[in-house]
């Protein structure tokens, strides 16, 4: 038996109701990556994911696409699997709630809490998110243009009345706030357990509607087959049921439970604050120790979705660069808790700064240097130091692990990718300090340029071992360089002490890690990689897009117009005026803006129109233009177009905005 401190971190079972993206690859990075630090740092780790298959949404996309939700979910489970493949993504298990072992557990779950009087049977009547499989109340729902939608999504609901089980999560309340009170690590960050608090639980906990009848894809209730297990109860489940909660083999409970950290993007936090607490006390089981919900990827200023079809893959980058720049990049970007935008733009700027540039050039000439003035033996110390520079270096890098780990135990990975390119930027100015070039056309110098050689070798050696877990295959090809085969010098207790590479190490120039890019051409290519997507799912809902937008891109070259079209025709085109409020180009497009128009009274409108060539999209914002309003929306580059700019071509060949003289309000109809 290991005596090992254990550490159980799960992430989303995610819906298969399309190919995962990069949101969702966000979050199982985040947790391979705390399974691989605190694998390195000691601990004994188990690390959870899996696919959440129940429920209306699915049973409705398999039936769209003609198959049985099983052979539905099958094909997009096997896809994920090979994503996270691709990612470098090691889990321990992958559940399915599918699995006869998740089920067969459900039922029980669900007949203890029956037989126990947590649940008991009634009618529902209210309002349902299909998307969200979400029940809300009257009071819960937000509107939108009149109409009630869904406080989450802020999509439409419908009226529902079935007959169901109730969990009477009302009786819990009070323990769960006392609860979430007295833990303050267990919602994070802790700005969340005040909403959680003030939004739900202290203006009173409604009875939950915990089963269906109104489709049959899930659970089934084993005493009433009418009803089907409520997807989050059956989803929340998965954590307990994986390490086989109920069933005489139930070592890994024993073992990992309670969880260290359920991570979870922020639109989920309730259901594994509120819900989940609830039924593992019901349950007599502890509560996890740590729910995280962190930020959202968006895209265009928007929560990248599945179900909005604005989503970007990570294939086609992986293809380009490697799994370990877009780990890097998704762990560095953002802090853990906040939103942010996704560009392709973003991400190569940053790989070329931070992976090309700082790490890339700093591994290459310290190997570069010491096969030049050491015929590539890493040289033994020597008495010829200068503490006033060497000293703040290897005392700032022998802290680089626990200013790390600090980092990592609140679950900031950027931060902690921030303090070790702190110690990059450092080695870096170090050479321009110390001038190597200059100390090595000195033969007596040559004692002074040991140590600064050996102080950089070291420097990248520690670098190595704590990026690992960021990047799992750069460290190795950073350790064939520097000549390290010994498996005790990649270890996190060889960091224990500076100055462990041993003289006599033999360094080897290879490729650079990351070469530089052309961001432009870069940009352009990965547009081009997107259109053939890898996915197959991804072919029937990305192709129609481009091609409307090829269209819109391509109007003005080649009009082709009848000869005359009757009046009524010519009326049926609603024109207006409208003011540019915003114009930012679309991130991956040469030719989009995107534009925030008001049309005075009648509102505002999003439209995309493919002048990017022609204007610099800042100079736009203030000016009026001209409007096609009753075209319908379409969607192009993955954003909703409600409408058409008009323009015309110049002289030059450019795309000119058409205005309107002075004095036009915004909203005017013209014709
Ligand atoms: O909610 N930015 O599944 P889901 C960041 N089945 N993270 C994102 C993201 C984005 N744009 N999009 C998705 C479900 N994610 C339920 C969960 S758990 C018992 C049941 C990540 O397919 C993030 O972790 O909608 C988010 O919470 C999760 O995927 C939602 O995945
Ligand atoms: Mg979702």
């Amino acid at each position: 038996m290991s005596n090992k401190q254990t550490f159980y971190i799960t992430t989303p079972i995610y819906y298969p109701s399309g190919n995962m993206h990069i949101g969702h690859t966000y979050t199982t990075v985040a947790a391979d990556t705390m399974t691989r630090f605190k694998r390195l740092t000691g601990y004994d780790a188990y690390f959870l994911t899996g696919t959440d298959e129940h429920g209306q949404k699915i049973e409705e996309k398999a039936a769209e696409a003609g198959v049985t939700p099983k052979a539905f979910v099958d094909e997009i489970v096997a896809e994920t699997k090979k994503l996270w493949d691709l990612m470098n993504i090691r889990y321990d298990d992958f559940i399915r709630t599918t699995d006869e072992r998740h089920e067969r557990i459900v039922q029980k779950i669900f007949r203890q809490f029956y037989e126990q009087g947590d649940i008991y049977k009634s009618e529902y009547e209210g309002m349902y998110c299909t998307p969200c499989e979400s029940f809300w109340t009257p009071s819960q729902l937000a509107e939108k243009n009149g109409e009630k939608v869904c406080p989450d999504c802020g999509r439409p609901c419908k009226p529902m009345k079935e007959e169901g089980y109730f969990f009477r999560m009302s009786k819990y309340q009070d323990w769960l706030i006392d609860y979430i009170e007295t833990h303050p690590d267990f919602i994070q960050p802790a700005a969340r357990a005040n909403e959680m608090l003030n939004n739900f639980l202290r203006p009173g906990l409604q009875d939950l509607c915990v089963s269906r009848t109104s489709f049959k894809w899930g659970v089934p209730v084993d005493f009433d087959e009418k009803h089907v297990v409520y997807v989050w109860i059956d989803a929340l489940s998965n954590y307990i049921t994986a390490l086989g909660y109920g069933t005489e083999d139930d070592g890994l409970l024993k073992k990992y439970w309670p969880a260290n950290v359920h991570l979870v993007g922020k639109e989920i936090i309730r259901f594994h604050t509120i819900y989940w607490p609830i039924m593992l006390h019901a349950l007599g089981l502890e509560l996890p120790k740590q729910v995280f919900g962190h930020g959202w990827l968006l895209f265009g200023g928007d929560k990248m979705a599945k179900s909005k079809g604005n989503v970007q893959y990570p294939q086609p980058i992986v293809a380009r660069y490697g799994a370990d720049a877009l780990r890097y990049y998704l762990m560095r970007e953002m802090p853990f808790g906040s939103d942010g935008n996704y560009t392709n733009e973003a991400f190569l700027t940053r790989m070329n700064a931070d992976l090309a540039n700082d790490l890339g050039n700093l591994v290459s000439r310290t190997v570069a240097m010491i096969e030049k003035y050491f015929g590539g033996d890493v040289p033994a110390w020597t008495d010829a130091v200068d503490p006033s520079v060497d000293t703040p270096l290897q005392e700032h890098c022998a802290a680089l692990p626990s200013l790390v780990e600090a980092q990592m135990d609140k679950l900031q990975y950027s931060q902690a990718l921030a303090e070790i390119w702190k110690v990059i930027g450092e080695c870096n100015k170090y050479i321009d300090l110390t001038q190597p070039w200059v100390l090595g056309k000195d033969p007596e110098k040559k004692d002074r340029l040991a140590n600064v050689l050996l102080t950089l070798a070291e420097c990248v050696r520690y670098v190595a071992v704590l990026i690992y877990p960021f990047m799992p295959t750069t460290p190795e090809r950073i350790f064939a360089q520097l000549g390290v085969k010994d498996e005790v010098l990649k270890t996190w207790d060889s960091l224990k002490t500076f100055g462990q590479l041993p003289a006599g190490t033999k360094v080897q120039k290879g490729e650079a890690l990351f070469p530089r890019i052309d961001v432009k051409k870069e940009l352009e290519a990965l547009y081009l990689a997107e259109e053939k997507p890898a996915q197959p799912e991804k072919k029937a809902d990305k192709k129609p897009e481009k091609k409307e937008e090829k269209k819109a891109e391509k109007k003005h070259e080649e009009p082709e117009f009848p000869e005359v079209i009757d009046f009524g025709d010519f009326c049926k085109v609603k024109m207006q005026v409208a003011r540019v409020l915003e114009c930012v180009k679309v991130p991956k497009s040469s030719k989009l803006l995107q534009f925030r128009l008001s049309f005075g009274k009648d509102g505002e409108r999003t439209i995309l129109s493919g002048i990017a060539k022609y204007y610099e999209p800042e100079t736009l914002v203030g000016k009026q233009v001209v409007a096609v309003t009753n075209l319908a929306p379409r969607k192009i580059a993955g954003i909703e177009s409600q409408g058409m700019i008009l323009s015309a071509v110049d002289d030059q060949d450019n795309l000119r905005l058409m205005s309107v003289g002075e004095g036009v309000e915004d909203g005017a109809i013209i014709g």
